[in-house]
């Protein structure tokens, strides 16, 4: 079935750190996208903000390059990008001082009932300047939202800060914190899947689960963010983030309806059930690693440190946790979870593995019955593969084989799969919260994560080098073999 459009109300889009990487690689190629569907009303407007001085001429070269490089060849239309050309235009704005502010209140002064998104694509060191000049110029109205991107502080009090300051200015309702792993397709079919079935939810407990596991392996390494990097880890990175997110999403009760507080109080209830992790348990339930030179898709790749550009550091570019969940539904089955960079593959799956069956009425001649696993691919190759056994055909006896029914998103559904980003940016203009992360999610999440980073601190807790192209330190496969299991096979 091809998907539905509905054109979202007019709005002015204000990108601070408009000319930067994020506009470059995802938000403008996604507006323009959107733009190609037909969803961006009349008059809607991009406007793109640094403090560097530039024409809209040299902003719409900008956004040709930016299209050019990061949208397929055969969705660039000639057309459609001379129209979308039309929305942009470029100011430039001190984010630390009163230059360019009067401007940007003149530009958007003469459409005071238009949506306005302002979108943070900047150092988060900027967010509160901002926040305090919106508000201070008149700029906020009731229609006005606000776009975070993460870091969303570096531990509980820093993130507190800042939400704090935005929160002197902006409702909650109008603040938007980004985590784009929720634009994701499959992230948003897990809910499909558990919501929309009758199948799992009766055995979507601890009786039948025997443990979940979330990867999420990338083979890139820095990719140009070292500054922020190595003070930030897989931890900071992946972990308070995306990946708790993505376990929320798993192991939250149903929401009575999809609405977005119904959603985030049920995501919170699961934040907030996570058995602590500190240093009295910390080196049994997380495991720290560090990237070593290595080879990739057959090409060498540097270590860490290397990439970095320094003799040393006790950043973590891979980390590995065992989580347990501290209520009814769940006591009982391990969450694990793994991140890391320069990995073997690009690959984020979470796989659900049953118990296996409680008696078994073949020889063993029939070979083993193996427990049922869902497999629920995030990326590449979007789908879910349901793990069953079933019986060899033809004569010879009964031999029994684990198989999987796959469901390939690619091959169910034609067109093009929108980015994370296209989604997010015209949830913001209708308005809807569902798919970001409230406050207090941000603030549990903290809670829960400071401990396991003073945790490492305290107990001195190492970083182990794994070569870059493997799938980790050595001694993240004993942590979970010591349960009597193992890490899915990925590839
Ligand atoms: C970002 C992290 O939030 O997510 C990056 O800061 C990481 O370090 C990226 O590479 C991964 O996103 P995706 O969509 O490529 O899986």
């Amino acid at each position: 079935m091809a998907g539905k459009i509905i054109p979202v109300p007019p709005f002015d889009c204000i990108v601070f750190g408009g000319a930067g990487d994020l506009a470059e690689r995802k938000l403008i190629p996604a507006l323009y996208h959107r733009q190609c569907t037909g969803q961006l009303s009349e008059p809607s407007r991009i406007i793109g903000v640094s403090r560097s001085p530039m024409s809209d001429v040299d902003y719409c070269n900008f956004a040709i390059r930016a299209i050019k490089t990061y949208v397929k060849k055969e969705d660039v239309d000639a057309a459609q990008l001379k129209q979308f050309l039309t929305r942009l235009s470029y100011l430039s704005v001190d984010a630390t001082s009163d230059v360019g502010w009067d401007e940007l209140k003149k530009k958007i002064e003469d459409s005071p009932a238009k949506i306005r998104a302002f979108y943070l694509a900047l150092s988060p060191a900027l967010f509160g300047d901002i926040a305090t000049r919106l508000g201070g110029n008149g700029l906020v109205t009731l229609d006005t939202r606000i776009i975070v991107e993460k870091p969303i502080g570096n531990n509980l009090e820093t993130a507190q800060t800042l939400n704090s300051h935005l929160g002197e200015v902006f409702s909650e309702n109008q603040i938007f914190r980004i985590d784009h792993y929720l634009g994701k397709e499959t992230v948003q079919n897990l809910m499909a899947l558990r919501f929309a079935n009758v199948l799992y939810e009766p055995l979507w407990n601890s009786d039948h689960i025997d443990n979940v596991q979330i990867t999420v392996a990338e083979s890139v390494g820095l990719e140009g963010r070292a500054g922020y990097y190595d003070h930030a880890g897989a931890l900071r990175d992946m972990v308070q983030n995306h990946m708790l997110q993505l376990l929320c999403l798993v192991a939250m009760e149903p929401p009575s309806m999809l609405d977005a507080n119904e959603v985030r109080d049920e995501k919170l209830k699961v934040l907030r059930s996570l058995a602590p992790i500190d240093v009295s348990n910390v080196r049994e339930c997380t495991m720290r690693g560090q990237y070593l030179a290595g080879t990739l898709a057959d090409r060498s790749v540097k270590s860490y440190l290397e990439d970095l550009g320094k003799k040393s550091s006790n950043t973590e570019t891979f980390v590995a946790l065992k989580i347990d969940i501290a209520n009814w539904r769940w006591a009982g089955t391990p969450f694990y979870l793994r991140t890391g960079k320069r990995m073997a593959a690009r690959v984020s799956e979470v796989t659900v593995t049953f118990k296996p069956v409680p008696h078994s009425i073949f020889d063993k001649d029939a070979g083993e019955v193996v427990a049922n696993r869902l497999v629920i691919r995030l990326q590449p190759d979007e789908g879910v593969s349901q793990w069953l056994m079933i019986k060899d055909p033809g004569p010879g006896g009964t031999r029994l084989r684990h198989i999987s029914l796959d469901m390939s998103f690619a091959s169910a559904f034609s067109g093009r799969n929108p980015d994370a980003y296209e989604r997010l940016l015209m949830d913001v203009m209708r308005g809807n919260q569902t798919l970001f992360m409230r406050r207090d999610e941000v603030d549990v999440a903290w809670q829960w994560i400071d401990p396991i980073l003073d945790g490492w601190k305290e107990t001195g807790q190492p970083v182990d080098g794994y070569k870059a192209g493997t799938w980790g330190p050595s001694r993240s496969i004993a942590m979970i073999e010591r349960d009597g299991r193992t890490w899915n096979d990925t590839v």
